[in-house]
């Protein structure tokens, strides 16, 4: 009697331990969440980008840039440091920060359409970063960046579109839509388009660099300027925080177009630290009828004001009111 009662005690102690000690590895594990995706994986990366360029850089006549190399020496080349950094070789870019090789012809001309507000020490960040690293991918691009300068929430999806009006009217074949607070972490994520849009950031920081779902399609994603205007545009019914990316997902997919993503070891990211903005209360309604909605909302129906247009050393810079 007295030698079997501590002995009950301990088994159960130990298998209540047990039980603590798996729950809490269980909650930590990175990928409890993590959902898995096809991916083109680095030997066919190349193979998949649409060689398109504007009609200036088509003019060139050099001897092509080559890229297989980029994409095969693909490395992690974020360093916290970049803070510090300023523009290599500032002078080799355009007002309104555009640059394109001069020693080789580029095979890719994308616009980074960067949706912005009230973001500065981000934006400083996030342009030295941004032309340090894409000048070593040998691409022709240029970086708008569109400003809500009115008061209402903010509205990403339709300075998404109206960014993507003027990338368009400069003659971009390929709309890379980037938020300002994420960053590549490897070199070989080429800044350019594929067959199907892309989405470019599914292994972020963020989430512990795994996808926490499918149709995840916001943060970085990379569509043909034709795609784009094939699903409307985004919708610009979204207000505030959430929803318009799971929206545009839902464009591509009613559309028949389908969506990609590279490898996880090109796709790492880095967000910068901010404070969760407002949520958009009626997101999932409005998302329950994106189908409904998407022929007459998003480009077709866009309307806003252009307060103005400037040429920055490092940007285009487009002052909207929504
Ligand atoms: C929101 C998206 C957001 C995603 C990840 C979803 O619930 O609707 O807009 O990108 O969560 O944060
Ligand atoms: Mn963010």
């Amino acid at each position: 009697m007295f030698v079997r009662i501590p002995y009950r005690l301990h088994i159960y102690d130990l298998l209540k331990t047990i039980g603590i000690v798996t729950l809490i590895v269980y909650l930590a594990l990175p990928f409890r969440f993590a959902s898995h995706y096809d991916y083109i994986d680095g030997a066919h990366i190349e193979g998949a980008l649409l060689p398109q360029v504007t009609l200036n850089v088509s003019l060139q006549q050099t001897f092509e840039c080559s890229y297989t190399d980029i994409i095969a020496n693909n490395r992690f080349v974020y360093s916290s440091a970049y803070y510090h950094e300023t523009v290599h070789h500032a002078e080799e870019i355009w007002p309104g920060g555009e640059f394109r090789p001069e020693q080789c012809q580029a095979r890719y001309s994308t616009a980074i359409i960067v949706p912005y507000r009230q973001r500065e020490e981000q934006l400083r960040a996030f342009l030295t970063y941004m032309h340090n690293y894409l000048r070593q991918q040998l691409i022709h691009y240029r970086i708008f960046l569109v400003e809500q300068y009115d008061q209402k929430p903010f509205n990403r999806a339709m300075l998404l579109n109206i960014g993507a009006k003027v990338a368009a009217e400069y003659g971009f074949p390929c709309l890379i839509l980037h938020d300002v607070d994420l960053m590549p972490l490897n070199s070989g994520q080429m800044y350019a388009c594929v067959e199907t849009p892309r989405h470019m950031c599914p292994a972020l920081d963020h989430w512990r660099f795994h996808l926490p779902y499918q149709g995840l399609f916001g943060g970085v994603v990379a569509i043909t300027t034709l795609q784009f205007k094939q699903i409307n545009g985004m919708s610009n019914v979204y207000h505030g925080w959430g929803g318009e990316d799971d929206d545009l997902y839902v464009r591509i997919m009613d559309e028949g177009i389908g969506i990609c993503r590279f490898a996880p070891e090109y796709s790492e990211y880095t967000m910068l630290k901010h404070k969760p903005e407002n949520p958009n209360e009626h997101r999932r309604a409005l998302l329950q009828a994106a189908k409904l909605r998407r022929f007459m909302d998003g480009l077709s129906s866009l309307v806003y004001k252009e307060v103005e247009r400037r040429m920055h050393s490092l940007f285009t810079h487009i002052l909207v009111e929504t």
